[in-house]
């Protein structure tokens, strides 16, 4: 099988398509014809040599959608349309970049959906990653207002369409006033224009703070973040697109507001269950859930495509189409 294999970090000329003996299926792990696939920053971040955990070489990926080609343990039929996801894919074991991938099958869920392959591939796990942040990581109530910082970012633009849903108000944010458009299109109530201070904007449109911040930024304006958040209000970190991993001499006592809760979000495919990703992809196939999905790319053009998410060019989630 052909697979786009990683051997050393570096740009994204650093994939090479290798061919590969196709995996083998076992009790415990069905082998899946790959269809297509989302790509993900923590594939960039792999990719950059920012994942120390990840032994290269390595075939990258940790979502695909496709066909089950066979699962020995009978959990799965010949043929069953399924999604696949996180569960070590593609950083334990070789992942969705290939024609075929082998997965346990804990991470499999079988889906009943007539969308395109492109459509299907946009959204397993950042179904999973905004669903987990909105009810794990900030636990939201419908009528609550929301700030999502990092909108433009395809997890916030999903996150937007799944809040809206549930019934919250949500401000958004980008460092641009020009992609204010973008997050208005998609639904926000307001947008806010990030120069890693806030707070102050934050609290001239809602006083007291807002009740739920979803950080996709980082550490670079965490303690900003918490400065925004109501006594009693989440603020829950799950993305990291300003870069940093750490806060340098953080003081808990001084820098977390009284009565502000800090959580994070960084689960796995339980978060998720088989009727929550049916219900949402029906949501989508019947127009009633739209998710902004950024350029298709073919199987052939994968660098290219690692290449426009280095120059923040999707403004959706990318999908590669494996044919
Ligand atoms: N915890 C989890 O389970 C999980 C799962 C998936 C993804 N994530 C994380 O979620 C975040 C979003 O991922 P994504 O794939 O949705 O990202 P994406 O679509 O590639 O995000 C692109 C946007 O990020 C913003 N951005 C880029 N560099 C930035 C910087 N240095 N500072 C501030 N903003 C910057 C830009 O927005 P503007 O130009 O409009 O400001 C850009 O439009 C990532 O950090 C990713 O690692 C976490």
């Amino acid at each position: 099988m052909k697979a786009w294999r990683l051997h050393r970090p570096g740009g994204p000329e650093a994939f090479v398509l290798e061919d590969l003996a196709r995996p083998e299926p076992d009790e415990t792990r069905a082998l899946i014809r790959v269809r297509a696939f989302g790509l993900n920053r923590s594939e960039w971040f792999t990719r950059i040599g920012e994942s120390p955990t990840v032994r290269l070489p390595r075939v990258l990926g940790i979502e695909c959608v496709g066909t089950v080609v066979a699962a020995p343990g009978g959990q799965f039929a010949p043929g069953q349309r399924v999604c696949a996801l996180m569960g070590g894919m593609g950083r334990e074991f070789d992942g969705s970049y290939a024609e075929y991938t082998c997965v346990p099958v804990t991470s499999v869920f079988p889906v009943d959906t007539g969308l395109s392959w492109e459509a299907l591939g946009a959204l397993p796990e950042m179904l999973q990653t905004c669903h987990g942040s909105l009810h794990t990581g900030l636990g939201v109530q419908p009528k609550e207002t929301l700030l999502i910082r990092g909108g433009t970012s395809s997890i916030g633009l999903t996150t937007l369409a799944l809040a809206k849903r549930f019934g919250l108000r949500v401000l958004s944010t980008s460092r641009t006033a020009a992609k204010a458009e973008v997050l208005e299109r998609a639904g926000a109530d307001a947008v806010l224009v990030d120069d890693g201070a806030l707070a102050a904007k934050v609290h001239a449109l809602c006083p007291g703070g807002v009740d739920r911040l979803l950080e996709l930024i980082g550490a670079t304006t965490l303690l900003d973040s918490l400065r925004c958040v109501r006594p009693g209000g989440v603020v829950c970190m799950t993305g990291i697109l300003g870069g940093a991993w750490e806060l340098p001499s953080f003081r808990p006592m001084e820098q977390i507001p009284t009565g502000v809760r800090l959580s994070s979000y960084s689960g796995g495919a339980s978060d998720l269950s088989p009727e929550d990703l049916q219900r949402y992809v029906s949501l989508v196939e019947a127009g009633e859930l739209t998710i902004q999905t950024g350029p298709v790319w073919s199987f052939d053009q994968l660098p290219a495509a690692h290449q426009a998410m280095d120059e923040n060019r999707a403004n959706g989630k990318m999908v590669v189409v494996v044919g």
